[in-house]
């Protein structure tokens, strides 16, 4: 594809992070179950995957399964649930063939042995792949992390490993789930598809800074375009971090 929106190859955001949203309104346009949706927003995965693995994304978080999801049908919950199994079973060589490493977060103990399996062994057939990470948020609620982290931080304090006055943002940051990330834990750039402009639970403490990108687009439709135009959209932001501008102007 000609870059005609002439991206800046040196300002990629290293860490991208996807609310993968609409797959149920892209099958019902479509007059398809709930599940079609779900099994072409999985292909999508594939593509958005090896696209930014090759523009040089450093870690790649996509949204797959909330803390919420399972008030859904026990169809559909139990359709979720099998995607994984389908995913890896059929993507895993590409992704050893791209370098890229998997990495799932979220509370797996509570999936069910098919799923964990699943995500196991990807993850263990990636583990030498020193690419892109392809960080699967399964399980995984925004307000539930924090608590987790909470817990194991007042664990330490009293435990005496760990004083109270000691307690810093790099603290919080090691008890997240994104603390293997490091040093790319936040996004840099977060993206919803489908028109919805919420967060809905999703990495609440990390997005503090990443720039927010929100498209009309449903996730099956989401191409390769859809991701460019959205990094450009990043490009384009000046990202200050509560400072200033890092121009000499003086107001
Ligand atoms: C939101 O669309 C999507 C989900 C809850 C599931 C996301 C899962 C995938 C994209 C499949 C890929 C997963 C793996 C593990 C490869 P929605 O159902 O809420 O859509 P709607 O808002 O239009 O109903």
């Amino acid at each position: 594809m000609p870059d005609e929106l002439n991206l800046d190859f040196g300002r990629i955001p290293n860490h991208v992070a996807i609310i993968m949203d609409g797959n149920g309104r892209w099958a019902q346009q479509r007059h398809l179950p709930r599940a079609a949706g779900h099994k072409a927003g999985m292909n999508t995965v594939k593509t958005i995957t090896k696209v930014a693995s090759h523009l040089g994304v450093k870690v790649l978080t996509l949204y797959a399964f909330s803390t919420e999801n399972w008030k859904r049908s026990d169809s559909e919950v139990s359709y979720l649930m099998q995607l994984p199994v389908d995913f890896f079973d059929t993507f895993v060589p590409d992704l050893v063939k791209e370098n890229v490493r998997v990495n799932v977060m979220g509370y797996l103990d509570q999936l069910p042995d098919k799923t964990r399996r699943a995500v196991d062994q990807a993850m263990a057939d990636t583990a030498e792949s020193t690419g892109m990470v392809l960080n699967f948020a399964l399980n995984y609620g925004g307000q539930a992390e924090i608590v987790s982290a909470v817990q194991a931080i007042a664990a330490q304090v009293k435990s005496n490993q760990l004083s109270l006055t000691d307690i810093d943002t790099t603290t919080v940051d090691a008890a997240l789930m994104t603390a293997s990330l490091a040093p790319y834990n936040n996004p840099d750039l977060l993206i919803r598809t489908s028109g919805e402009e919420r967060i809905s639970n999703f990495l609440l403490w990390q997005i503090a800074y990443s720039e927010l990108d929100f498209t009309e687009r449903f996730w099956p439709d989401f191409t390769e375009a859809d991701l460019k135009l959205a990094i450009k959209h990043f490009q384009q932001r000046d990202r200050r971090f509560g400072g200033r501008k890092s121009t000499n102007d003086d107001d």
